[in-house]
């Protein structure tokens, strides 16, 4: 069942093309945005909205704070993302004509659908459910339903569920986009293109593994890593850590670059390495000062930078180079390396990567 893999996480993290390819293949056969995706009543629905909450936990609630930059980049929806367990124990402001999202890769998480059933107890009717697992109990209880095509994961660490997750996001803010005459017929056709071009540059992007591996090493006799990133790339940079944490057991935190020297400076020294997603976009000379505050301290930097910017390496810095910038679907790309670290850094401590400890896949409790 494992063939080549040593791990479900492994063989989960290769699965990533042909999971990608799976999930956008209705929008690649139409080669249109279409709201029949969602649900037949989507059209409809999507009339009503006038702005957007997404509620999830994990890695299904960082896929939705990536969203948030697609949904009011593109499509110009006022998004709010929010921890499941929490917005369902405060008194929020109830909006008829928001869009409840719900994301979960298990259909089951307690802490979600207690969330989803809080929103509609608050006469917020307009529900979509982005889930990969099919009539499970979320999407049930969801007007919209959009089913990620990732297949079963069996590894508790969410890898392929994720980056298809993301994927239905972005075709959602294009939908989205394109209902509110935001999306001419020039760039509907451009985001079709970029996203049939994703696995193979995801395919590129897995074969950076070696390379992942020998960095690895220096992450598993460590205590603390930090993870940089900006704008979109924050919540990826938030999902690197994740992923480390939980099957290395590694201590690590996420700072939007930018926030560095705000505080978290003051951890910086030659035995914390700093993760650090450097796409090639308009915020990468922003990165590289924030790198050289790292730098200047003492630092060790390793750079995920995209194929197409000039990065070299030099004493202290590590750099890799992903595919060539991918545009607006750079998130999706830039996963890929944070997982093979995370899974990388685990095997090297020797610890039970598909079975965390202390961790369940289905969170059917709160
Ligand atoms: C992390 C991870 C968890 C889940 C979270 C939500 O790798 O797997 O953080 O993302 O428990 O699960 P779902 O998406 O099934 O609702």
């Amino acid at each position: 069942e494992l063939g080549p893999y040593a791990h479900f996480m492994q063989k989960e993290i290769h699965e990533q093309p042909r999971a990608l390819t799976d999930t956008l293949e209705a929008i690649i056969d139409d080669n249109a945005f279409s709201p029949a995706l969602f649900g037949a009543e989507a059209a409809t629905v999507f009339n009503e909205v006038d702005s957007i909450l997404i509620l999830a936990a994990g890695t299904s609630y960082y896929a939705g704070l990536t969203a948030k930059y697609w949904l009011e980049g593109i499509a110009q929806l006022p998004t709010s993302v929010e921890i499941a367990s929490e917005y369902r124990y405060r008194k929020s402001v109830p909006n008829p004509r928001q869009l409840i999202i719900t994301i979960s890769q298990s259909g089951e998480t307690l802490d979600t659908m207690e969330a989803l059933k809080h929103a509609k107890s608050l006469g917020q009717h307009l529900t979509l459910a982005i889930c990969n697992v099919q009539e499970s109990a979320i999407p049930r209880a969801s007007r919209l339903v959009l089913y990620t095509r990732a297949g079963a994961e069996i590894g508790v660490a969410s890898t392929k569920a994720f980056t298809t997750q993301l994927v239905a996001l972005f075709t959602l803010a294009a939908t989205f986009a394109k209902q509110r005459g935001l999306l001419s017929q020039q760039e509907e056709q451009a985001y079709i293109d970029e996203l049939r071009h994703l696995p193979g540059s995801v395919q590129y992007a897995l074969n950076l593994e070696p390379q992942i591996r020998e960095w690895a090493k220096a992450f598993s006799n460590k205590y603390h890593a930090l993870f940089l990133g900006r704008g979109m790339h924050y919540p990826i940079a938030l999902e690197g850590a994740l992923k480390l944490k939980e099957i290395s057991y590694i201590h690590a935190e996420a700072y939007p670059a930018g926030e560095l020297k705000h505080g978290p400076l003051a951890l910086v020294d030659k035995n914390m390495p700093v993760v650090v997603i450097a796409p090639n976009d308009a915020l990468l000379e922003k990165v590289k000062s924030n790198m050289q505050e790292v730098s200047a301290r003492g630092g060790e930097l390793f750079v995920f930078a995209d194929a197409d910017s000039n990065f070299t390496a030099s004493e202290g810095v590590h750099v890799i180079r992903t595919p060539r910038h991918v545009g607006v679907l750079s998130p999706i790309l830039h996963t890929i390396p944070v997982q093979l670290l995370a899974y990388h850094a685990a095997l090297l401590k020797g610890t039970d990567v598909d079975k965390p400890r202390n961790l369940a896949k289905s969170v059917t409790v709160e």
